[in-house]
């Protein structure tokens, strides 16, 4: 009991266990003798040991948290935190708005039950366009300034995919309707100025399904659209456009008003433009092996970086992609403000 009583740390303590209550310790041995002892002498015996022991074992418990209790003493009066100095500084980095974007995108289409997928940069020409209803000598192909890259030894042409919308030709080709994926990623063209880089970021959606009709196609754009723009209304439009591979095609507005040199969403009377969309043609259905006859589907495409400049007030494309700490620091945003419904989604 001295012995524990002296220790004066939790070493010291430690070696006082071990020297009573190891295996080779003092009590531990006066333990072993009872083997040796007569029935009579350990009726007596037996419980003196075992009370020793437990009387030890309790005294070491009750020192070591005496120690403990020091220690965090000791600790509390050496750490001390001036409340009043200048708080420390922030925590270099931010994260990118096309990447924030990119998530809250995400979690308002993972919301509507969307699975995210995702398709390679450099693509096959038939991917790209081919299985879209571009045929080679098709005028949309011109409309796409394409990179392209050196021909392959067999034959086969790959570009710098021009629009997110081969996913969808992937997605058909790789898994059987119902089909509900949105596909977010980097898109090029050779255009360069200040709403188009020659990278640039889009998202794609596309429904198949056998009771999909252009209704349920303008209720998850609106439906999107509110998520997005954190309003409880917005006036929508589709317009009748073109795209091969859509028929019908629409081109999406949704409600603004441009007085005051300021772009507001859910009010006013002017029209933006912010996606394409349509019912996916027939004839791109069944080249990825999907039956015309009993599926239909829905497709819309997105521009992120459009859809960043809108929503955080971002007048220019052109410094998304110039890595400039200023730019970055300016609009970039905290690694912790994770974009989920259940808060607000651009906190
Ligand atoms: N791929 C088109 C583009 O880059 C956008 C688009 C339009 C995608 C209509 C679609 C769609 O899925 O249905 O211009």
């Amino acid at each position: 009991m001295q012995q524990i009583a002296a220790a004066g740390d939790s070493r010291a303590l430690e070696d006082v266990r071990v020297g009573a209550l190891g295996k080779k310790g003092s009590i531990a041995e006066l333990l072993k003798t009872l083997g040796g002892m007569t029935p009579e002498q350990r009726k007596t015996q037996g419980p003196l040991f075992n009370g020793l022991r437990d009387r030890a074992a309790d005294a070491i418990a009750a020192r070591k948290r005496e120690l403990e209790g020091e220690a965090l003493e000791a600790r509390l009066m050496t750490e001390r935190v001036d409340v009043t100095l200048p708080a420390p500084e922030a925590a270099e980095g931010s994260v990118h708005p096309v990447s924030h974007v990119r998530d809250e995108l995400i979690a308002i289409f993972a919301d509507l039950d969307f699975k995210v997928a995702e398709g390679p940069d450099v693509e096959t020409d038939e991917y790209n366009f081919s299985k879209l209803n571009i045929p080679p000598e098709h005028p949309a192909r011109q409309m796409h300034d394409t990179f392209y890259l050196k021909p392959q030894s067999d034959s086969t042409r790959t570009l710098l995919r021009t629009h997110t919308s081969p996913v969808q030709v992937r997605t058909m080709l790789a898994q059987k309707p119902p089909i509900r994926i949105i596909a977010p990623g980097r898109t090029y063209r050779r255009d360069y100025d200040a709403t188009h880089s020659p990278m640039f970021h889009q998202v794609e959606g596309l429904v198949v399904d056998s009771e999909t009709h252009l209704g349920h196609l303008k209720w998850i754009l609106e439906e999107f659209c509110k998520a997005y723009f954190e309003l409880p209304a917005i006036g929508m439009r589709l317009r009748p456009s073109y795209f091969p591979f859509t028929e019908p095609s629409v081109e999406v507005d949704i409600q603004c008003d441009r007085s005051g040199g300021q772009i507001r969403f859910g009010e006013g009377r002017d029209w933006m433009e912010i996606a394409g969309a349509g019912m996916v043609h027939p004839r791109v259905l069944e080249m990825c092996g999907v039956d015309p006859e009993y599926y239909h589907g829905f497709a819309f495409g997105f521009g992120i970086d459009r859809l960043a400049m809108l929503k955080y007030g971002i007048p220019d494309l052109r410094p998304f992609f110039e890595s400039d700490l200023r730019w970055l620091r300016h609009y970039g945003f905290a690694a912790l403000d994770i974009a989920a419904l259940h808060e607000s989604l651009s906190q």
